[in-house]
């Protein structure tokens, strides 16, 4: 069983939704699930996590949703040692925006990644032009991530 730590990365609500889902149903599989949200997500506190997992959209043109680029702006200047954690990434975009498509996700999965965190599994891109239901797509890959942990 892993104790998992969603951080949500969100302007509009869809990588909310994608992480409530996600909330709502790998408890079933034997999983804790914690949300840090809209409101929490900047200030999510890492040390003594084992398992985050990183949902985020992308907003303007290829940058971070406003409530999360407080953790990214820590991470950066910081660069804490995360060697403890274990982390995926869920990354939400559009690919209409072509040379940003997913950038934030793919942001966030390089700032965890200098800071010596081990990435678990390959980055899910989720593409709003084509994906009418992220939220399913992001729980059937996460039912795939977590046999991984
Ligand atoms: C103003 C605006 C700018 C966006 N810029 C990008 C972008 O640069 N790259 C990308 O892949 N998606 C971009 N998107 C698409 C969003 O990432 C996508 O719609 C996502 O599902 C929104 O998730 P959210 O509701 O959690 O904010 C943009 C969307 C909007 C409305």
């Amino acid at each position: 069983m892993a104790k998992i730590l969603i951080i949500v990365g969100t302007e509009s609500g869809n990588a909310q939704m994608c992480a409530d889902h996600l909330s709502d149903n790998l408890p079933a599989l034997g999983h804790e699930v914690e949300v840090a949200g809209d409101a929490d997500a900047g200030s999510a506190e890492l040390d003594g996590r084992d398992v985050v997992l990183v949902c985020t959209a992308t907003h303007g043109d290829g940058e971070l949703p406003d409530n999360i680029i407080p953790l990214a702006e820590r991470l950066r200047a910081e660069a804490p040692d995360l060697s403890h954690l274990r982390y995926g990434v869920i990354a939400l975009g559009d690919q209409t925006y072509k040379a940003t498509f997913c950038q934030a996700g793919k942001d966030m999965d390089a700032l965890f990644a200098r800071c010596g965190a081990r990435k678990v599994g390959e980055r899910l891109e989720i593409d709003a032009c084509t994906q009418p239901l992220p939220d399913e797509e992001a729980l059937n890959w996460a039912q795939e991530w977590v046999t991984m942990l």
